[in-house]
């Protein structure tokens, strides 16, 4: 499917991106032998790691942006696998022993049903590790709520709807039979060189849908107005810090 994700924009910031998903992969219990899935895995370089350090028997990425998995496809290694299918319609076939999700299901509708499907997967001891921004409260979020009200398309980026406190994912993972779990949120501190750096980050990930659906001029003049107005909220200090907040959870029945 064509989309508006960018692999090359994306990774300007791997070092800042790869740091949750290391820890979310710290969390995880290894086990020989495990089958797992990776939602939402993007470029799949971090699959390739979990994957390896895992020493798994099998691990499928998925992703439904075809610009992201063809950067996936060539790490594709003996029990490793990437396969372009969505989330919200994906079902495994056999015994799963971990589920890993790092920074994608903000993307998906209903995290109670979305966790409650993940849970049916699960092989007995089977894990959960899964990782979403909760930074909607922040002027990187805010002000693209308020331009998409401006601009006509609606907020295409749900965030706020879909993702839960710390406190409501552990009653979740609770109520699905996780007899032991770990759920925090972690503020990942980045040093940006400047205001256009922060502009560049989410112009890779939450900006995506407006791009999609505003066809490149209007986002053109939709990017400038978001630098505008974040520069009237967090000024143009170089460098500029941003506190990225990002909950992890992990959970094992
Ligand atoms: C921020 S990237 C994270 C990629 C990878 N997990 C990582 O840590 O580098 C989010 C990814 O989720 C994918 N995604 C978003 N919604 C999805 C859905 N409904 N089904 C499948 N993939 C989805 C996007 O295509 C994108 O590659």
């Amino acid at each position: 499917m064509t989309d508006a994700w960018n692999p090359a924009l994306y990774e300007r910031f791997k070092h800042e991106r790869a740091q949750p998903a290391r820890d979310l992969i710290a969390l995880v219990q290894p086990r020989p032998g495990m089958h797992v899935v990776d939602l939402g895995c993007g470029t799949g370089e971090i699959t390739a790691e979990l994957h390896a350090h895992l020493g798994a028997a099998s691990t499928v990425g998925i992703d439904r942006s075809t610009a992201m998995l063809a950067q996936a496809r060539p790490r594709e290694a003996p029990g490793l696998t990437f396969a372009e299918t969505d989330i919200a319609g994906f079902a495994p076939e056999a015994g799963i022993d971990l589920v890993y999700s790092n920074a994608a299901l903000q993307w998906v509708e209903d995290h109670p049903a979305q966790l409650a499907r993940v849970r049916r997967w699960l092989s007995p001891g089977g894990q959960v590790a899964i990782q979403v921004p909760c930074a909607d409260d922040h002027p990187t979020h805010t002000v693209v709520f308020e331009l998409a009200e401006r601009y006509g398309t609606g907020s295409l980026y749900h965030g706020a709807r879909r993702v839960l406190t710390p406190a409501a994912y552990a009653a979740l993972l609770f109520k699905l039979g996780f007899k032991e779990q770990q759920v925090f949120t972690r503020v990942y501190g980045h040093v940006l060189p400047d205001l256009d750096a922060l502009v560049t980050f989410f112009s890779s990930t939450l900006l995506n849908p407006y791009k999609a659906a505003l066809g490149d001029e209007r986002f053109g003049e939709f990017l400038q107005d978001y630098r505008d107005e974040l520069a009237k909220h967090l000024g143009e200090p170089k460098p500029l810090f941003f506190p990225m907040a990002r909950t992890l959870m992990w959970g094992r029945i």
